[in-house]
């Protein structure tokens, strides 16, 4: 099949940014969304039953959801702003229609369309649901910026599938055109990490895959929990490692871990087991009240994708400082480049530098 580029750039639904959907100057997508739309639409295959996977804010999902379509999501941030713009489109849909990485489709899918994530375990994550899932004559459509190639990409596309075409670049963004699926032996994706604390497991496409992040390192490095603290949030908890290390010196506390990431929430109830432990799939801290907390620990996110965003740790703290019991601690580390000092003394009366060193700061921060 000859790999054709489209001559204008589709009509598009205006699709919001959410949570920041007030804020007009942030775009919800970018062209490899308009190129995978352009190909689906020129190639007439919207009818088939298909997954859509990795939609950023509902770009893919308010112009293709029908009856065929099933949402692969993996971030709840990510099923709110597709389900937002899903709604502002006045579009239908049944809960059933949106599925995590770990789950089946309900019947065989014909086309599949990626949003490339960052993370190639993630790419690869998402090639194996749909290799597990697909009809024999599956067309697997992925989209990426063209400064975000690596070759890895095809590697791992040419893992699962025979046919691995790449189209000329437009606008900056490329798709990859994947068919005919391999025979495949199927691998782990679950993965273990030997530390010193223990062996971790985590899903593929987990933040920090093979080792303990060497920021969490330096902030374990430098706890202090105060002893009476029985109420503990570990806030971006990824696969649980910061609140295993805080059991092990405070057996009797609640620990509460909250992350984004469902892959993340599912690895720490991998490597937490007990009733001292209560697992948050949220993104924002709703559902705890105001002065809950003795001690809360992070390393707090500061990418989306490929892009620094640091209105996602300011909504942590902003969240964190609320449900903080006025003698509570909030405890994180921070990349010595990014400015939180300013941040953090606007919402707590004293911020301390704990620990620091050539790389990481360790901050305290109390009411
Ligand atoms: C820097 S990692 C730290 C993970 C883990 N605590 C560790 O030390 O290895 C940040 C985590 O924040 C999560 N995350 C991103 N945005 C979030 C949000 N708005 N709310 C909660 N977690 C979030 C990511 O999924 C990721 O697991």
């Amino acid at each position: 099949m000859t790999l054709h580029l489209p001559q204008n750039s589709p009509t598009v639904y205006s699709v919001k940014r959410v949570p920041d959907y007030k804020n007009n100057s942030l775009k919800a997508w970018n062209t490899s969304d308009e190129f995978m739309l352009w190909y689906v639409t020129h190639h007439k295959l919207s009818s088939l039953p298909h997954l859509i996977i990795n939609d950023a804010f509902g770009y893919l999902s308010s112009h293709f959801m029908s009856d065929n379509s099933t949402v692969v999501y993996h971030l709840k941030s990510q099923l709110e702003a597709i389900e937002f713009n899903l709604k502002l489109h006045l579009k239908t849909f049944t809960p059933q229609q949106f599925i995590t990485p770990l789950d089946p489709t309900k019947s065989k899918v014909q086309l599949a369309l990626i949003k490339i994530p960052k993370s190639l375990e993630l790419f690869e994550l998402f090639l194996q649901q749909i290799h597990q899932n697909s009809d024999s004559n599956i067309t697997v459509v992925c989209g990426f910026m063209t400064k975000y190639f690596t070759p890895q990409l095809l590697k791992i596309a040419s893992n699962y599938f025979n046919d691995v075409k790449q189209t000329k670049a437009w606008k900056k963004s490329r798709l990859l055109v994947l068919s005919v699926p391999k025979q495949v032996k199927y691998q782990s994706i679950i993965q273990d990490i030997r530390s010193e604390y223990g062996t971790i497991k985590q899903y593929k496409g987990v933040f920090s895959s093979g080792h303990i992040d060497y920021a969490t390192q330096f902030l374990i490095k430098n706890l202090a929990i105060p002893q009476q603290a029985d109420t503990i949030l570990d806030l971006a908890s990824g696969n649980g490692i910061l609140a295993k290390v805080i059991y092990q010196k405070h057996p009797k506390a609640n620990i509460h871990l909250v992350d984004d990431s469902i892959l993340a929430i599912k690895s720490s109830e991998l490597n937490l087991s007990g009733q001292s432990f209560y697992f948050h799939h949220t993104h924002h801290l709703d559902e705890f009240n105001t002065n809950t907390f003795d001690y809360i620990i992070s390393n707090p996110p500061f990418h989306l994708e490929h892009e620094i965003d640091l209105s996602l740790p300011k909504r942590l703290f902003t969240n964190a400082q609320r449900v903080l019991k006025p003698n509570g601690i909030f405890e994180l580390v921070a990349n010595r480049h990014l400015k939180y000092y300013p941040i953090l003394k606007r919402l707590f009366s004293r911020v301390d530098v704990k620990a620091q060193n050539a790389k990481f700061i360790v901050y305290s921060c109390r009411l």
